[in-house]
């Protein structure tokens, strides 16, 4: 199938997607984003392909972001709408797809661009590679899931630092913080995405499927976290122990827990 923002090739079991619009440092614009959902689609689908590598066309630049232009005319409803859009159909879609998905990231990967190789399983940076998520510098926030995601990578800390400066970061840093898993020159860039995928695939695929679920899984239960916290907190109230706790508090003595 022919696309017209996406190369698609084979090697092997390992398909590589690649982004295709050069001119415009691989911006997602609406056309790509449907594009990825349907390559997506076919490879998770397809017998032939054990695991994807997705990269961008050119040396400069993995993906600079969503594109710009097409933001200038949004409202909040339609603005709404795009977030949403994107994280169903290629975002969360990529995150629980049944086969590894790894970024080769060969340049600047920025806002929209940083947030789909986070989205990917496995994360490998060319050595000239620049990641940030600037939008705040737009007067937005990251809306395909960076908020989340680079949390969960990196910590609560490096994530407002980075998404409040909107800074970009250099390779060996995102190494240093965990957010990609390897720094490789970019010659080397698609081999040892190869290399890494290749091993993956002599794995048992079932097991990889339910690898990235359970993985999954802990993240998004998280989301709840805090949910649990506040019911188990409360719960609390209810045992002798509490009343054990602070009655020995008050009254200056060690307290004498029964686990009742
Ligand atoms: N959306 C739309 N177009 C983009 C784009 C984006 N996110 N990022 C780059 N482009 C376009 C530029 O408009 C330019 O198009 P033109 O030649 O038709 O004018 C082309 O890609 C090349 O980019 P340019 O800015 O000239 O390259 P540069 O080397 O000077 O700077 C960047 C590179 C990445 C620093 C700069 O392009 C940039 O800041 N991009 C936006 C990053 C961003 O904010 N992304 C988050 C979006 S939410």
């Amino acid at each position: 199938m022919a696309f017209e923002n996406l190369l698609i090739e084979n090697k092997g079991r390992i398909q590589y997607i690649i982004i295709n619009r050069e001119s415009k440092l691989n911006a997602l614009n609406k056309a790509t984003i449907a594009e990825l959902h349907t390559a997506f689609t076919n490879a998770f689908k397809s017998p032939e392909i054990g695991g994807i590598i997705i990269t961008g066309a050119g040396q400069k630049a993995f993906v600079a972001g969503a594109d710009i232009a097409e933001f200038a005319s949004l409202d909040v409803k339609v603005g709404t709408e795009l977030a949403l859009l994107g994280h169903t159909t290629v975002f969360d879609f990529i995150e629980n797809g049944n086969k590894p998905v790894i970024a080769a990231i060969n340049g600047f990967a920025l806002g929209g661009g940083l947030e789909l190789a986070m989205a990917c399983h496995i994360r490998i940076a060319s050595d000239n590679a620049k990641m940030g998520l600037p939008e705040v510098s737009l007067g937005l926030i990251p809306g395909y899931g960076g908020t989340q995601r680079l949390t969960q990578l990196v910590g609560k800390g490096k994530a407002l630092e980075m998404i409040m400066t909107a800074d970009m970061i250099t390779a060996p840093e995102a190494l240093n913080l965990g957010l990609v898993n390897h720094v490789v020159s970019q010659e080397e860039l698609l081999t040892k995405a190869d290399e890494l995928l290749n091993k993956i695939l002599t794995r048992a695929p079932l097991a990889i499927a339910a690898a990235i679920t359970s993985v999954n899984a802990g993240a998004r239960d998280g989301v709840n976290g805090f949910e649990t916290e506040i019911q188990e907190f409360g719960k609390c109230f209810g045992t002798d122990d509490f009343k054990e706790g602070v009655a020995a508090f008050l009254g200056k003595r060690k307290a004498e827990f029964k686990g009742k």
